[in-house]
């Protein structure tokens, strides 16, 4: 068993778990500036959608992928009832700090400082992070949209992650520095920067993070280019 994550630019990734295609936050092309434009909500491949928050860069394309392929949508409880009321039926809701055993691992969402307004204006609840365990043993947390946040220790307090995602994007989120600090706090074992370069406010330099990280820690900086697939 292996777990693969598929990079789609900005937050969106794909991921493989042992042949079930999880599709996390999908802003794809031609809505992301970014996404691999062969990748659109018409052909990607997803059983499961997760949300983190409901901003359109995290769920622009969650509808009408739902809509085509029938996937389960697991998301915080506001974000379902909208998604619900839009005619979405597989909608699996959950909340910060809650987890739940589905066929592929146990999914918790953890803590995440952002908001979570929906594109047309309506309440989408807290914003979170999501906590993988998949069932082959490893652990991968997607921060979300977040600031740095000392909560993240506890993720590092019972046993840390394999994998995390962090934004490094800066302005909305945390920026490179602080995901240096995220990193450590949930004792990641590698790290994906993701959530800059896809607007002028949150550019970055990527390969300046990843040697700050390298000098500092001993954590694994992977930078992903859309498209790109890395085996966890
Ligand atoms: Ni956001
Ligand atoms: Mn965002």
């Amino acid at each position: 068993m292996a777990v693969t994550l598929t990079y789609f630019g900005h937050a969106t990734f794909g991921v493989d778990a042992d042949g079930t295609k999880l599709l996390i936050d999908p802003f794809l092309a031609p809505n992301s500036p970014v996404a691999p434009a062969d990748v659109t909500a018409d052909s990607v491949e997803a059983d499961v959608i997760i949300l983190t928050h409901g901003h359109a860069d995290h769920m622009a394309d969650a509808i009408p992928v739902a809509k085509r392929t029938g996937c389960l949508v697991i998301c915080n409880f506001e974000i379902g009832d909208w998604l619900m009321g839009q005619g979405i039926e597989n909608v699996h809701q959950m909340h910060i700090g809650g987890g739940y055993n589905f066929d592929f691992g146990r999914v918790k969402l953890t803590i995440a400082h952002h908001g979570s307004g929906l594109p047309d204006g309506s309440y989408g609840g807290n914003p979170s992070g999501i906590l993988i365990h998949f069932n082959d043993g490893t652990d991968v947390y997607f921060a979300g949209d977040t600031a740095l946040t000392y909560d993240m220790r506890l993720i590092g307090d019972v046993g840390g992650v394999d994998l995390a995602a962090l934004p490094i994007g800066d302005n909305f989120t945390m920026g490179p520095d602080d995901a240096i600090l995220a990193a450590q706090f949930v004792k990641a074992k590698k790290v994906i920067p993701h959530h800059y370069n896809t607007f002028p406010p949150i550019e970055q330099d990527v390969e300046a993070f990843a040697q700050k990280l390298q000098d500092e820690t001993d954590i694994e900086c992977a930078i992903l280019n859309p498209g790109d697939t890395l085996t966890v």
